[in-house]
């Protein structure tokens, strides 16, 4: 069976669980210290189970009292992704995000990433901004967002 949760503290087992899907599966892993010193305060994290399994997580700089919303993260397992699973995962996300007073969201994405930005056109996020060489020479990203009003 299928569950979102939004988590404000992380056991050590969660944690390692989400360092390991960052390392493997998102193509920009961030350091073990990063993830060591999030802070839930100042971020939102999502995770999206099967059979009570992380199979999921997302991830949103989303600081109180701003209009603006950073959707750092979102990634699947392999053996999950395909069937609809991201698409629902991102729409109840943002429904969240929005329900805070979040008036937008945006994102950078590699813009070889097709199946990351089919994603992001189908929930409403729109291109804004193409930045040459971004993630490195040749890797180019584009910016984009969603309003969520
Ligand atoms: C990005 C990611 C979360 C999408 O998950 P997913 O399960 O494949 O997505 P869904 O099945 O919900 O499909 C989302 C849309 O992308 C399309 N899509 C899925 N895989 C695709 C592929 N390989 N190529 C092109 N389009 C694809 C789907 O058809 C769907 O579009 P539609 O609703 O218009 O039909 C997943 O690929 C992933 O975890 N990737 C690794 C991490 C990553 O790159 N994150 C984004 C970084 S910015």
């Amino acid at each position: 069976m299928k569950a979102i949760n939004k988590v404000s503290s992380l056991n050590k087992s969660e944690l390692s669980k989400l360092i390991d899907l960052d390392k493997h599966y998102f193509p920009y892993p961030w350091s073990l210290d990063s993830w060591k010193t999030l802070d839930l305060n100042h971020n939102s994290l999502f995770l999206l189970k099967f059979n009570a399994e992380i199979v999921g997580f997302g991830l949103f700089y989303a600081v109180d009292g701003l209009d603006t919303a950073h959707l750092l993260k979102i990634c699947l397992r392999p053996e999950f992704r395909g069937k609809g699973m991201a698409n629902t995962f991102l729409f109840e996300m943002l429904k969240d995000i929005s329900s805070h007073g979040f008036k937008e969201a945006y994102l950078e994405v590699n813009s070889l990433n097709l199946a990351a930005i089919n994603l992001y056109n189908r929930n409403g996020f729109q291109k804004v901004h193409f930045q040459k060489n971004f993630y490195g020479a040749g890797q180019h990203a584009l910016k984009m967002v969603s309003s969520l009003i």
